[in-house]
């Protein structure tokens, strides 16, 4: 079998699962990060989930003959039909952050304190720190991973407990900010560009601009501290 080498952001959110848990990748599309996880002995078995038949037979072709029995594969939205698997480690990679979000929306059974939720949103990370927060679950642990742009990927695990975030916080993820680092820093200064631009444009309209007035304050203090 050819060894799977994964992009950066793949490789981020399995830096997340757990030796020896059960995994679920939702939304698996080639289903690299299953075939990744039980290669390597990480994972003990795996459910792999797409919405689209088209993904899944791509899955099917990848997964090598001595992992087939150990990566069921699952036509289904999101989580649905998915619980009787019993994930310890659920993997939602490369969606956008609203969709993810309705994802575990619709799946209460991700409130367990044993489950641990892996996702690695393509827009919206500040929803989707937001809804996590709002529904009771604790961000354990972040990481910043560079493909052909800054990716997040967000480590979750259910306490029970609201939080609220700072709208920086929110934006680059408390956990980012601690871990810092130079990517951290270029993620900081390309956010100070996007909200320039946001600015700038609204400004010209007469519009308000206090919320990227204040997140521009709060990333060019980090920027001072991380530089
Ligand atoms: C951009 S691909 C990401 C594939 C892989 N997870 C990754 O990060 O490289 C998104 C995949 O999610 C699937 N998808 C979209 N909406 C979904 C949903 N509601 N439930 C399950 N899969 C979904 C798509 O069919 C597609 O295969």
């Amino acid at each position: 079998m050819k060894d799977v080498i994964l992009k950066n952001r793949l490789q981020a959110a399995a830096s997340f699962v757990r030796r020896g848990s059960a995994i679920a990748d939702v939304g698996t599309d080639h289903a690299w990060l299953p075939i990744y996880l039980l290669s390597r002995g990480i994972a003990s078995r795996a459910v792999a989930s797409d919405i689209n038949e088209g993904p899944l037979c791509r899955a099917r072709i990848n997964i090598p003959k001595n992992l087939s029995k150990k990566i069921e594969l699952r036509l289904t939205d999101g989580l649905a039909g998915i619980e009787d698997f019993g994930a310890q480690d659920i993997l939602i990679c490369g969606m956008g952050g609203e969709l993810i979000a309705r994802i575990l929306q619709d799946a209460p059974f991700t409130k367990d304190k044993n489950i641990r939720l892996i996702l690695q949103p393509m827009t919206k990370a500040p929803y989707l720190r937001e809804f996590l927060l709002s529904a009771g679950f604790r961000i354990i642990d972040e990481a910043l991973a560079d493909d052909d742009r800054i990716y997040q990927v967000i480590c979750a695990e259910y306490c029970g407990e609201s939080e609220e975030y700072s709208p920086v916080e929110l934006l680059l993820g408390r956990h980012n900010i601690a871990h810092g680092g130079e990517l951290f820093t270029r993620f900081v200064e390309q956010n100070i560009k996007i909200f320039e631009g946001i600015r700038a444009g609204k400004a010209s309209g007469a519009a308000d601009t206090s919320y990227e007035d204040e997140i521009l304050d709060g990333l060019n203090t980090l920027l001072q501290v991380t530089k």
